[in-house]
């Protein structure tokens, strides 16, 4: 099994979308036997809280159920994860930051690595915003995760 976790801040908008537009997208493959999903903060501050009401309301209105409880990503997690795909530039560092001195299984890559349309920028927060915002990070998600399955389909050999 490949192990992916998506990572933000909050673990209530961005990684939580992420997390749902993968889903589908690798059910739709054929290949939920061979990835496992999850997503997480790095943040604390929403544990336990279901995904953002906004997030939840336009990912459902384009297909997307997002079902995620917010959890903050520990250092454990490195040793269950094959890859831990950050949002944005600062989740990536806190990664980084958290595994200086743990074992660690899983590459670390920004989310847009995969985006043809905006190559390793970030996935803007939607948090303080309105709805385009959430519109505009399912978009990047769909463009992503596309190119994140085509990835992981030639690295692993799916
Ligand atoms: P996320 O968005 O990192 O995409 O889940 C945020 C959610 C909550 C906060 C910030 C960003 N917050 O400050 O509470």
């Amino acid at each position: 099994m490949i192990n992916v976790c998506f990572v933000c801040l909050g673990n209530i908008c961005r990684s939580p979308t992420a997390e749902g537009v993968f889903t589908k997208l690798v059910r739709d493959a054929g290949l939920a036997h061979e990835i496992v999903i999850d997503s997480a903060g790095t943040g604390d501050f929403h544990v336990g809280e279901p995904a953002d009401r906004r997030a939840r309301a336009h990912a459902r209105a384009r297909g997307y159920a997002l079902d995620s409880v917010a959890r903050q990503f520990t250092a454990p997690d490195f040793a269950r994860f094959d890859h831990a795909v950050a949002m944005d530039a600062s989740n990536l560092s806190f990664l980084r930051a958290l595994t200086r001195g743990h074992t660690t299984r899983a590459t670390l890559t920004l989310l847009r690595a995969f985006d043809p349309e905006g190559r390793d920028s970030d996935v803007p927060d939607p948090y303080y915003g309105g709805d385009a915002g959430f519109e505009e990070v399912i978009d990047i998600c769909e463009r992503s995760c596309a190119g994140l399955l085509a990835h992981l389909r030639a690295l692993h050999d799916l």
